[in-house]
This record gives structure tokens, sequence and C-alpha cells, in this order.
């Protein structure tokens, strides 16, 4: 019989990957999503689609807060936990109350279900924003957590909470700290997505400081490998920064991006963004040794293949 697994924020931009990897090694794959507005619900419709036709795989369309998860995860090996609204820059003001529905109260959700029903795994997605602003690169999980964004906020709390519940209940949970995700499908609202869009259809593109910051970009497959690799962990650690080795400047970027397009892109300055940190790096020796993780895709090949796909989605 095959093992079932649930997954949330399946129609999502990584979660949509890790269903369609899941279904392909031969789970029974159940996956939730509300279809959240953040961005067009109809990218995250066409996500799916493919998954859609195949018949290990069954989407469960409701809201993590309102949905009866005890039916739900009942008999799942282990839950895969992506759905969150994602975002640095609207986590502010007012948008906040939704930052805390979907990234907290949901996460405790799950864990209150996963509780009660017992034997489940949770493998949770984290954000490398839990570190904030430091100079002290690259950054390894012990250090210290000072997010600088409400986003942030409520990823750590996320992780908070899963760690209470193992003290307290057992329950078995791995975070994976993700250090920026690209690739196909990628959330429009991601800078390499709205570079690309600009190369191909025009208009500036702006940058939010003066594109010297870096970051480590992980392409979408090393983030799903380390998510099945999570699952089937069973040493101590519970904590694990996925990066994808490829840690750059903004301004390198649009280079690759201007020579992968063949376009010349037009590039404005602003204001750095509130809650943006200067530099991410991530260590990945524990989760090298311990789930045997290791990134396989550089960044110039994965902006080639993030590229490719827009060239089709877009009709370019
Ligand atoms: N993309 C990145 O670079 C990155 C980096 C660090 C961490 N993460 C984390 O990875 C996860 C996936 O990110 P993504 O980029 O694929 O985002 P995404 O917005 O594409 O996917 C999240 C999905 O979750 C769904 N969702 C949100 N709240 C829900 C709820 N309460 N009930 C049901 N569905 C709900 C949304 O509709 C969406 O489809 C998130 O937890 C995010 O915080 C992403």
């Amino acid at each position: 019989m095959k093992k079932k697994v649930v997954v949330t924020g399946a129609a999502g931009f990584i979660g949509s990957h890790l269903c369609e990897k899941l279904v392909s090694d031969g789970y029974e794959v159940s996956g939730i999503d509300c279809f959240t507005d953040y961005y067009d619900p109809a990218r995250k419709r066409q996500n799916i689609e493919g998954l859609l036709k195949n018949d290990c795989f069954s989407l469960i369309e409701q809201d993590i807060n309102s949905c009866d998860l005890l039916s739900v995860l009942a008999g799942a090996d282990c839950v895969f936990h992506l759905a969150a609204q994602a975002g640095v820059r609207r986590s502010w003001g007012a948008e906040f109350s939704h930052y805390v529905q979907l990234n907290i109260l949901a996460t405790q959700k799950i864990l209150e279900a996963i509780r009660k029903l017992g034997g489940i795994r949770l493998v949770y997605s984290s954000s490398s924003s839990v570190y904030g602003e430091t100079q002290d690169l690259p950054m390894k999980e012990d250090h210290r957590l000072r997010p600088i964004s409400p986003y942030g906020a409520t990823k750590l709390s996320g992780e908070d909470l899963c760690e209470l519940y193992y003290h307290n209940y057992g329950i078995r949970y791995v975070a994976l700290r993700y250090f920026t995700v690209y690739g196909p499908r990628q959330r429009p609202d991601m800078a390499f997505s709205r570079f690309i869009t600009s190369a191909f259809q025009g208009g500036g593109i702006e940058i939010y400081g003066d594109g010297k910051q870096t970051r480590d970009f992980t392409f979408v497959s090393d983030a799903v490998e380390a998510n099945v690799l999570a699952s089937r962990y069973e040493g101590d650690e519970r904590v694990f920064n996925i990066g994808g080795g490829s840690r750059v400047s903004i301004l390198e970027v649009l280079e690759i991006i201007e020579s992968e397009t063949g376009k010349t892109l037009n590039v404005e300055f602003t204001q750095r963004a509130l809650g943006d940190v200067t530099d991410t790096w991530a260590d990945t020796s524990r989760a090298s040794s311990e789930l045997g993780f290791s990134p396989h895709i550089s960044l110039r090949e994965g902006l080639a293949r993030e590229v490719g796909w827009y060239r089709e989605y877009l009709g370019v």
C-alpha cells in the first residue's frame, strides 16, 4: 500500500514542485491549499494542473484554520507544512494580521492535530529571515535569531511552536530554513520573477537599495530534495539551513539574466525596503552531514531553467 503524506500550500511555488516529486516517488499525496490572493490564484491553479490528472494526488481546497484537520491528516506518515503568507515587504501594518493567522495560528492547528493523532512527522518550512541582520556570516543554525521583519518573526514563531510541541509531546519535526528559493513557477512577487518578466515584457525594474546586497539562492528542486531527506531523518537535530551554495549580489544576478534573456534591463535603484536584510549566506554543513543534503543546481543553470520556463509561460 502507498504511504500517505500531506502537503500544505500544495498549489504554491515550492509546494507544487514537492507534490510532483512525492507523487513520482510513489506516495499518495493529499494537498491542502486555500488559494489565498497574495498573488493571482490563477497561477496556483496552473501550478497543480498536471497534479490534478494524477490519481495519487488529491486536493483539499480549504484553509488550514477552518478545515477538519483530524480527518485530513488521519493515516498520514508525514505532513510537509509549506502553507504560509510569504513576503517580507508586505508584512508590515494592517497586513500583519494575515501573517499571524496563516503562519502562526495555522501552524499551531497542524501541531494540535498531529498531537491528537500521534505518530505523524512534521517537516516545517522555515526561512533564512529568522536570522535577521547580521555580519556573522555564513549563518549557522545556532546563531542568534533576531528577525527584522514581521514576516521573519512569524516564521520564527512557527519554529518555536514546533519545538515546544516536541518538548512537551514528543512530536517529531524538522524545520528547514530555506535561503531564497527560485526556479520555474517562482512566486511573481520575488526578484527573479520580476526581473525576467520585465526583461521580456519591457518596463523598469525597481531594485531596493544599491544592488550590492547578497543572497544565497536555492534552486527549487534542491529545496524539494531537502524536504524528502528531512522526512526520513532519524537523528537528533531539528533545524537545518537549506541553501544553494550560490551567494551572489543582485547586480550579478542582473548580469546573468541579461545574458540568459538577451535583453538589456532598465534598472532603477530605490530605497532599501524595511525588513530586507543586507546579506544572507547559508552554512549548510549540518544539512550535509546529518541529512545528506547537497545542492545540485548552480545559479547559472537554475536561472537558465527559470528563464526557459518564463519564455514558455509568457509565450515569448
Ligand atoms: N520562496 C522562498 O524563497 C522561500 C524562502 C524561505 C521560506 N519560504 C517558505 O516556504 C513556504 C512556501 O513558499 P512559496 O514561495 O512556495 O509560497 P507560495 O505563496 O507560492 O505558497 C504558499 C501556499 O500556501 C497557501 N496557503 C497559505 N495559507 C494557507 C492556509 N491557511 N490554508 C491553506 N493554504 C494556505 C497559499 O494559497 C499558497 O498557495 C512558505 O512557508 C514560505 O514561508 C519560502
